[in-house]
């Protein structure tokens, strides 16, 4: 069987401490050797992410995550429904793990998830490591589920951008659950939604993955939210049929799931100040991944910058 060469290309770059963008099912990853300080370090600059924000760690499968992490019994039923998958766990840090320090950010715990996408565990196999990586765009602004997305967003400070044929399928981040306290909860809402997760519910008030600033997943132009009547010169991102006269529409039909697909791509075009003088999008109804997708446009319409 004959590898991709851009599969190669990428373990050459990792083996030598590089940053590589990596597809996932859920958004754009930048990618490093987990084990190795300085590659992780490189992530943070490449993309301006304070050190107190810890990093998802990317593996290949549940034996490779227990060399990581301690995994407590009652996580396991979620990773029999969601490993590969777009499910990050939350979970005391292993002290004799090789993985390097700034990966948990001076956490006792540790995310770690195994990616579905074909093109990423083809890289985990080859590498045979941890690949550590936050999503692969300047910090806090848009996410990116293309790799000319990506390439905009982060520009020369990555090496290798793997292609795109094998799409993000979600568009949307990875759900967190905590299981390193004895009530599991929801840290970040994500491609998998709480309805879905069933048993476990969100704590009350704000979610707090440490890295989630209130701005946060931000375009260059103001963006409006729940509008059905833009103004002269402002985008305006539809879904549903909310108003005939759109710009984009993130699911014609009101499927929140398409809309979570379309999200960032449609963010990233539409923030094009030449054109347009701001975003407004419609109502997005808030329940199943409209939650996520809600949460992801209320930081990136907030100007309030503090976690
Ligand atoms: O879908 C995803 O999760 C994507 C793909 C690339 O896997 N990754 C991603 O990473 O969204 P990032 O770094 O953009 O967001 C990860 C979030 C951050 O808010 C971070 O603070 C939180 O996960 N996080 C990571 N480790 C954590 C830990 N030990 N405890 C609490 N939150 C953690
Ligand atoms: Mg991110």
């Amino acid at each position: 069987m004959s590898l991709d060469p851009q599969i190669i290309q990428a373990v050459a770059l990792l083996a030598q401490g590089d940053v590589v963008a990596i597809p996932t099912e859920t958004v754009y990853g930048l990618g490093a050797d987990a084990t190795n300080e300085l590659a992780v370090q490189k992530i943070f600059k490449a993309k301006g992410r304070p050190s107190f924000n810890p990093l998802i760690v990317h593996v290949l499968n549940r034996q490779w995550a227990e060399k990581i992490g301690s995994i407590p019994p009652q996580a396991y039923p979620l990773l029999d429904q969601y490993w590969p998958g777009p499910l990050t766990i939350v979970v005391p840090l292993l002290p004799q793990t090789t993985v390097a320090p700034s990966v948990a950010a001076g956490l006792q715990t540790i995310g770690i998830r195994v990616p579905k996408h074909p093109l990423f565990r083809k890289l985990l196999e080859q590498y045979g490591k941890p690949i550590a990586a936050p999503s692969a765009n300047a910090s806090n602004t848009l996410s990116c589920t293309t790799a000319e997305d990506v390439a905009k967003s982060l520009g020369s400070k990555v090496s290798l951008i793997l292609d795109d044929t094998f799409p993000c399928e979600y568009g949307l981040e990875s759900t967190i659950v905590d299981f390193s306290s004895p009530i599991p909860r929801i840290l970040r809402h994500g491609a998998i939604s709480q309805e879905a997760l069933q048993l476990l519910k969100a704590p009350e008030g704000p979610l707090k993955a440490p890295g989630q600033m209130k701005r946060h997943y931000a375009p260059h132009l103001p963006l409006r939210l729940n509008v059905t009547v833009p103004h002269p010169g402002e985008a305006f991102l539809n879904f549903g049929s909310a108003c005939p006269q759109e710009t984009l529409n993130l699911s014609p039909e009101g499927n929140p799931e398409e809309a979570g697909r379309n999200l960032f791509h449609m963010l990233h075009t539409l923030d094009n100040p030449v054109r347009f003088s701001g975003i407004a999008v419609a109502p997005i109804p808030n329940k199943e991944l409209g939650v996520a997708i809600n949460d992801r446009l209320q930081r990136a319409a907030t100007t309030e910058d503090t976690p």
